[in-house]
């Protein structure tokens, strides 16, 4: 158990109430927790919102050791403010510690560390159509020396964010632009990790996508380009000839919690499902044949988004004449519906506040 010593500012921000878009505004309050290898974590603490202060030589600056994680509180139709499988992105934040040899934190302490948090900041929570107030942890290298070595001193942090929807289009299908030049992340490498670098290795093709008007890119795999790996900020599902399939976890995609609660619903509701690997051409051909039925991507801060326009090498296809398809709005209807609690969660997958 965490002892965390509140600080509470003296001048509480004017709250934002409409178009308040994604990750734009901040919250009054944050969290923070240091690491150092002989005291192991120490001095848990909320504090009001402020810049923070580091070295310039501190190693997250030079050798991008950074990982992050993004959950959500929402305003259920009661008054009550609830997480969403908030114990899936806290070990999944110790899994990419792992992976980038960030320290790893007992699990009771992150969601403890989070909870604290978002009780303090509770009236944040928005209650609009869609809303809820993104929660971004993040966890970085803090040792003031340049050596590339192994980390010594780490800083834990977590600020919350009163967001709408991800995407201007809302849940309006998004335009996406299969990329055949870069790649985001290769097997063995760090694609399964939520960790910065992932995302600043996209950024090129992120902009040129943007400058095309296309929402995102869509990841081909690193080896071969040959498979369908993710978006730039959500997990892939198709729906080809009645079969619904979503690439397989195979170390170079982000294991999405929206994704497994997706399959877990799918799986439920009576849906033939397959994670397997889906090639480009086994998609271009079904599209081309007609049997592409309907495409989303899954994600915290998209939900589920329908896909309406693919780009691939010069071509533009079109799913589903641009609509949003029986299943991705089945799909929309019940996550959504157990998130905000407008239906009863028999999964358990939600925490009261
Ligand atoms: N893939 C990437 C690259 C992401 O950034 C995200 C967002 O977190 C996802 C997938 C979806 O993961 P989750 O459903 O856990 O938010
Ligand atoms: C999320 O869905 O939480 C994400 O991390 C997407 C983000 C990169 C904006």
């Amino acid at each position: 158990m965490l002892d965390i010593k509140i600080t509470k500012t003296e001048t509480l921000k004017e709250k934002i109430t409409s178009n308040l878009g994604f990750g734009r505004y901040f919250s009054d309050h944050m969290f923070m927790m240091d690491y150092s290898r002989e005291k192991g974590w120490y001095d848990a603490r909320i504090v009001p919102y402020q810049n923070l202060c580091l070295s310039p030589a501190a190693t997250v600056f030079h050798y991008g050791a950074e990982i992050f994680e993004g959950l959500k509180a929402y305003r259920r139709a009661d008054g009550e403010v609830q997480l969403f499988r908030p114990i899936e992105n806290v070990k999944r934040m110790n899994n990419s510690a792992e992976r980038l040899r960030l320290p790893q934190m007992p699990e009771e302490d992150m969601l403890q560390a989070i909870t604290e948090l978002v009780k303090l900041e509770k009236d944040w929570v928005p209650s609009g159509e869609g809303e809820s107030l993104y929660i971004r942890p993040f966890l970085f290298g803090n040792d003031d020396k340049l050596g590339v070595h192994s980390i010594e001193n780490a800083r834990f942090v977590i600020i919350t964010s009163p967001s709408g929807s991800y995407y201007a289009a809302g849940i309006n299908p998004v335009k996406i632009m299969i990329e055949t030049e870069d790649v985001r992340a290769v097997r063995g490498g760090t694609g399964y990790a939520k960790c910065g670098g992932n995302y600043a290795a996209s950024n090129r093709a992120g902009e040129i996508a943007e400058q095309k008007g296309y929402a995102q890119v869509l990841w081909l795999d690193g080896v071969e380009r040959k498979y369908i790996e993710e978006v730039g900020a959500m997990n892939v599902m198709f729906k080809i000839d009645g079969e619904i399939i979503t690439p397989a976890l195979t170390g170079s995609i982000l294991p999405g919690i929206t994704r497994k609660s997706c399959l877990e619903l799918l799986r439920n509701e009576g849906y033939k499902v397959s994670e397997r690997l889906l090639s480009i051409d086994e998609l271009i051909e079904a599209l081309e044949a007609g049997k592409l039925e309907e495409a989303w991507g899954c994600g915290t801060a998209a939900v589920v988004s329908p896909i309406g326009e693919l780009f691939y090498n010069n071509k533009t296809y079109i799913v589903n004449n641009g609509k949003i398809g029986d299943v991705t709005q089945m799909l929309y209807n019940k996550l959504t519906g157990i998130q905000w609690g407008k239906t009863e969660d028999t999964y358990n997958w939600t925490l009261k506040i």
